[in-house]
């Protein structure tokens, strides 16, 4: 049997994929390849499919049929939420019409366990610094919503067909397991410095008048190869028969403010640095960080590394990626 890992051609996806092949398990991958590249997964096979479409459904069956599959971890979205600003409906078409799909495909089929990418974006600005899972999910914006949505229709779908699922709220992720395997988009803090450092410029800082302990944002930094872990974990948690929660955020439960990022890339790269301080964002909470007792408790996973393995690996992808497409 086969695990089918959507979106496994991206970033994130990618280290998933690798750590399943390591495991021995067989694994198919289905992408369109819209941001993802196969030559991140090697001979592993991919299935060129746009989740969104129409036909999806119908070609998603068709996989799980001929790859014998058995689960399914399903990480293919757009993630931007600038984008997903300006392009909402088209942001709901990708997100959660790729998940309606693939759920008529998992009925259909008799398939009864997905594992689902979420974010820590179903929170939006919430009251608390530290977040467990209670906490009401208020999206700010489109993309988290389609992330909150999609939770709500694994739901939905367990309770019609017996469907057994996880939601994985990823908090901020970053670094990487493999050189060649590094986040190829600057849309995140570490990974947009390393971009400005390309150009010549300077680190932006928004805002550094929040109430914390050095003014600037503090956020949940996870290595992707931890968070890329926590999917096998929730695969093996599938298959036990009692199981208490379906959602669980993965985070390591510590905060690193933006300053403090930004001057471990500085001692990583041996690069001197004067960040720029520019106004803070309207939407961006002073700290969001995880509680991570659930799914340590029930999952039995934790986070490994930490903010100096987060940030070497990336700067080590950063180098790779540089030398060889320049
Ligand atoms: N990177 C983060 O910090 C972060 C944080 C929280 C949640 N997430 C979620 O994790 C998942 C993976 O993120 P990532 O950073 O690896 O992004 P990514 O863009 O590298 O990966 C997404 C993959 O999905 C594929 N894809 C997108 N739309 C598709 C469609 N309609 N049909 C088929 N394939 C499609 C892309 O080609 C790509 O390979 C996403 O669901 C994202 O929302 C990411």
């Amino acid at each position: 049997m086969s695990v089918l890992v959507t979106g496994g051609a991206g970033y994130i996806g990618a280290h998933v994929v690798r750590l399943l092949a390591d495991a021995g398990r067989d694994v198919v991958v289905v992408d369109d390849c819209s941001t993802g590249s196969p030559e991140r997964i090697g001979d592993v096979p991919l299935v060129d499919v746009d989740l969104s479409t129409d036909a999806a459904a119908g070609e998603l069956a068709r996989v799980i049929r001929s790859h014998g599959v058995d689960a399914v971890v399903h990480i293919a979205a757009k993630k931007q939420v600038g984008e997903s600003m300006q392009r909402p409906a088209w942001y709901y078409r990708q997100n959660v019409g790729g998940m309606a799909n693939l759920l008529e495909a998992v009925a259909a089929t008799g398939l009864e366990r997905v594992v689902f990418s979420s974010s820590a974006a179903v929170y939006g600005v919430p009251d608390e610094t530290v977040v467990d899972e209670s906490v009401e999910p208020r999206p700010i914006n489109p993309y988290g919503a389609t992330k909150l949505v999609g939770e709500w229709m694994l739901a939905d779908a367990a309770r019609a067909t017996g469907l057994r699922h996880a939601s994985l709220r990823y908090f901020n992720v970053a670094g990487a397991g493999w050189p060649e395997l590094g986040d190829p988009e600057a849309l995140n803090l570490v990974t947009i410095v390393f971009d400005r450092m390309a150009r010549g410029l300077r680190p932006l800082v928004y805002g550094d008048a929040y109430a914390t302990p050095d003014g600037t944002g503090v956020r949940d930094y996870v290595h992707v190869l931890d968070l890329a872990e926590a999917h096998l974990a929730a695969l093996d948690h599938l298959d036990e028969p009692d199981r208490a929660h379906d959602v669980f955020n993965v985070g390591t439960g510590a905060g690193a403010s933006v300053l403090e990022v930004v001057d471990r890339i500085a001692a990583e790269s041996g690069t001197a640095f004067d960040p720029e301080v520019v106004p803070a964002r309207a939407g961006d909470p002073a700290q969001l960080v995880a509680d991570a007792s659930r799914i340590a408790a029930e999952l039995g996973w934790r986070a490994r590394r930490g903010l100096d393995e987060i940030i070497a690996s990336a700067w080590a992808a950063d180098r790779f990626r540089r030398s060889r497409y320049s």
